[in-house]
């Protein structure tokens, strides 16, 4: 088609926006992205991406030195460049609350709505509570110069972090909530390749496209604390909860993803998503789904307790000046995120207990001293292990995974347990190795 393609605005580059800005321009679009804090944007313009993503940084340099992809400060910059606005902003846990912050989203949509120069299409990409496109589409309304042709649809994102860029490239499927038949076409041209290589598009309304992206991530959540339920009943029968999951995920209704036992789901999204989802149930008087993510939440924050109560009884009943080497900050592997990293929090619960705690993680060392500068960090994992009576592995890296055993046994004190609190260790050759080995619902 010889009809222009349309231009594209990102608001907000965090993982999300700065990974959806640099795969629109890889996909040939001229794009905009928007971001508050200036540091970030002269970072991403000089083809830096603040953060480990990998295969961003090759995506973001290609975007930027073939002149399609720029930074910028200046909403109303972006405002009056793009036909399509992608709003990516966070939404945070509200301090003191469940319910999600929403600040950011109301400010990004009234922001851009009040700039517009020319007809726009507005796209939330957000995690929101169900309910907030409708209400962003009538301040959008409001503010939005009289005359032009202003509309709102919603499409949720579901990219993983460490797999962004896939994800964003080739998506599952692409959910468009709300889009009127114009605005329908221009995502479609938006999203024409993945279309092209057979990615479904769903296309329904606002509540639903919003409810589609909570849902997922609320089962998915619900999936992790399902399966370290029954990781606790194997610990009490001496069974072995990852033949378990093995012997489950043959089941193609029941599948073997999301059904690793062990320390438990943390991150910027599950955690928040289903405390935001229990609020919201909870404000519309839908009781059955406030009570199961009650106990999704539960489950999976005394995870937590479990590895540190595990520790504290390698270590004799207390941690007391003991020396725990930590294996793993980020809340998974494949990124730097620590944001409600399940590591982070046993290690400074250990720390607080009066261990002495050395943290080691490939590639969240910087981000895990800026949100607890009081742990101690080393750079290897033979100098987390170093004179350690316990050994606890929190992170799944592939360097602990293909760690040497033996090697490691020679440095920490005799007689050492290694918890892996995420059953990814190969049990037998560690064992075999002389460490005294602990997994979670691993039978003994
Ligand atoms: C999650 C979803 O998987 C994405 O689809 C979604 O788009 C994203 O949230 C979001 O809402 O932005 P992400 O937070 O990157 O993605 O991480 P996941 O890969 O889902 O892992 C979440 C947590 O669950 C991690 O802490 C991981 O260690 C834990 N997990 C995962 C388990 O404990 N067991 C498992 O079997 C799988």
């Amino acid at each position: 088609t010889d009809q222009p393609r349309p231009r594209i605005s990102v608001v907000g580059t965090g993982y999300l926006g700065a990974t959806h800005a640099a795969a629109m321009a890889e996909l040939g679009f001229d794009v905009v992205g928007v971001d508050v804090d200036p540091a970030k944007v002269e970072a991403l313009s000089a083809g830096k991406v603040p953060f480990y993503e990998p295969g961003l940084p090759e995506l973001l340099v290609r975007g930027v030195e073939s002149g399609r992809l720029r930074f910028t400060t200046d909403l109303a910059e972006a405002a009056a460049f793009a036909d399509v606005h992608f709003v990516c902003v966070g939404t945070p846990q509200r301090p003191g609350s469940n319910g999600a912050d929403l600040r950011y989203v109301e400010a990004a949509f009234e922001g851009l709505a009040q700039h517009l120069t020319h007809d726009a299409l507005l796209v939330g990409k957000s995690t929101v509570p169900v309910g907030t496109g409708a209400r962003m589409a009538a301040r959008v309304r409001e503010v939005a110069p009289a005359g032009l042709r202003v509309e709102l649809a919603w499409n949720p994102e579901f990219l993983r972090e460490g797999k962004a860029v896939h994800d964003t490239l080739s998506p599952d499927r692409v959910v468009v909530g709300g889009a009127s038949p114009w605005g329908d076409d221009l995502l479609r041209q938006v999203y024409a390749r993945p279309l092209s290589e057979g990615t479904p598009f769903i296309a329904t309304d606002l509540p639903t496209a919003e409810l589609v992206k909570v849902s997922a991530n609320a089962f998915l959540a619900t999936k992790i604390s399902f399966i370290n339920a029954i990781s606790q009943v194997c610990d009490k029968a001496g069974a072995d909860v990852t033949v378990l999951s093995d012997a489950l995920g043959h089941d193609v209704r029941i599948g073997r993803q999301f059904l690793n036992a062990g320390l438990g789901f943390g991150g910027g999204c599950l955690p928040k998503d289903i405390r935001a989802l229990m609020h919201r149930a909870g404000e519309l008087g839908a009781h059955s789904l406030v009570a199961l993510m009650q106990d999704v939440d539960e489950i999976n924050m005394w995870q937590r307790q479990r590895v540190i109560d595990m520790a504290v009884q390698a270590c004799g009943g207390s941690v007391l000046n003991r020396r725990i080497g930590v294996l793993g900050a980020a809340f998974k592997p494949d990124t730097d995120d620590v944001r409600d990293s399940p590591a982070l929090n046993v290690a400074a619960g250990l720390h607080l207990r009066g261990a002495q705690v050395v943290v080691y993680d490939p590639e969240a060392g910087e981000t895990s001293r800026r949100m607890f500068p009081t742990l101690t960090y080393g750079t290897s994992t033979e100098e987390a292990v170093t004179d350690a009576d316990v050994v606890l592995v929190l992170t799944e890296w592939p360097v602990f995974r293909e760690a040497d055993p033996a090697k490691l046994l020679g440095l920490t004190r005799p007689g050492a347990t290694v918890i892996d609190a995420r059953n990814c260790l190969p049990a037998d050759t560690w064992r075999q190795a002389g460490w005294t080995y602990r997994g979670l619902g691993a039978a003994r």
